[in-house]
């Protein structure tokens, strides 16, 4: 069975279909008028699905071209997206190509990047194979390289024609991508919906152990919770920062220790620790919620403990972020659980922060 949400944003209106054997269906998702189409994925998920997706992408009749870009967070920067545009130029993809992005975040974020950029825009579609790409990456638009100085520094707002779900992808995929993934889930009932944070504290062991109904409720409910916001808020003029609760801290660590050493999720679960703790500190989060936060990131199997960088290392780092306004870094905050504010916060209150959360 398929559950469709529907994205609608100015910059495109567009589905997320959901449901188990949708790689198989894929022909359905690309515009009738297009000339070429380019799967970009990697080699570990290409071995697995590129040649169902081929399959089903041959039956448009479309000359389908497929182009391997290395794995990995490290080589989400320019270099690598130029292989997608040498593959492009190489094979004389027209305005009316079509992208399909087959992989985790770094693929589809490269590869909305590629299609944004290339002749100034060609279309493009998700085809998420990691959960956190299912619930998070792959709908709303953003798309970004890295730069050896900032995550996701690099990039553009550009919105796909069409998200593919196929939660059966998840049954390959190791299991701590799967608690990546599930860092990103449970931030939304975090900022949005207290009913589904209760929902994610009963079902944590269900979802780490991929139960079906489970998993499916939870990709389902983070993509309507998401196309929400960024349906109001496209280009994060103010409501959609709230999406990055946590990553503050996250990014810090995932550019302080380099790139790729923790999951980006798992970056993700251990800054919304630090993230209650500050607000616990600034916006008056119960203690008890705080602990309730440390206890849900260490169910789904996230670390609840950041790397000790030094607590001048660590304000540097967070500077860098695009929430960051003349100098001054801004934070999403709890006031209780289901409620975000996005505003600075006292650096006593960080740096107290840090000292609890570091070690
Ligand atoms: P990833 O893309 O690196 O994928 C993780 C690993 O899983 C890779 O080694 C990949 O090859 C492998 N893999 C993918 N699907 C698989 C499958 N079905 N079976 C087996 N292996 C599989 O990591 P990710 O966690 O998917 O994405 C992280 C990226 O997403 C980060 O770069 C982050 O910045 C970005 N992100 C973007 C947004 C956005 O709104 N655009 C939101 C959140 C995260
Ligand atoms: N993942 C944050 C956003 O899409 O805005």
């Amino acid at each position: 069975m398929t559950t469709v949400v529907h994205v609608d944003t100015p910059g495109g209106q567009y589905p997320i279909h959901i449901g188990a054997g949708r790689l198989d269906l894929l022909d359905a998702s690309i515009a009738a008028d297009a000339t070429s189409i380019v799967i970009v994925t990697n080699p570990a998920v290409g071995a697995l699905y590129a040649h169902r997706a081929r399959t089903a992408l041959a039956r448009t009749g479309r000359r389908v071209i497929t182009v391997e870009l290395p794995d990995g967070e490290i080589h989400k920067d320019w270099q690598t997206l130029n292989l997608i545009f040498d593959a492009l130029l190489e094979n004389r993809c027209d305005r009316r190509c079509v992208l399909v992005a087959l992989g985790g975040g770094v693929i589809g974020d490269m590869t909305g990047f590629a299609a944004a950029v290339y002749m100034r825009g060609v279309r493009f579609v998700q085809v998420p194979t990691t959960l956190l790409a299912q619930v998070d990456s792959s709908v709303g638009g953003k798309t970004a390289v890295n730069h050896p100085l900032g995550k996701n520094m690099i990039g553009a707002f550009y919105q796909p024609l069409a998200v593919e779900i196929d939660t059966e992808a998840l049954a390959t995929l190791p299991a701590r991508e799967i608690s990546a993934g599930l860092a990103e889930v449970i931030k939304y009932g975090l900022i949005l919906d207290p009913e589904f944070w209760s929902w994610c504290e009963i079902n944590a062991a269900r979802l780490r152990a991929l139960d079906r109904e489970a998993l499916s409720y939870a990709i389902r409910r983070s993509c309507e919770l998401k196309a929400q916001v960024v349906g109001k808020d496209e280009r994060e003029s103010g409501l959609r920062a709230i999406l990055n609760l946590g990553h503050t801290f996250g990014h810090a660590i995932e550019s302080g220790l380099g790139y790729g050493q923790w999951l980006h999720g798992e970056a993700v679960g251990c800054g919304l620790v630090q993230a209650a703790e500050l607000s616990a500190r600034v916006t008056g989060l119960p203690a008890a919620d705080v602990a309730r936060v440390r206890k849900l990131v260490a169910d789904i199997g996230c670390p609840v403990a950041a790397p000790d960088l030094g607590a001048e290392r660590w304000l540097a780092l967070m500077q860098v972020d695009k929430k960051t306004e003349d100098g001054q870094i801004k934070f999403v905050m709890l006031p209780r659980i289901g409620q975000a504010v996005t505003r600075a916060a006292p650096e006593a209150a960080v740096r107290d922060t840090l000292a609890c959360t570091t070690g």
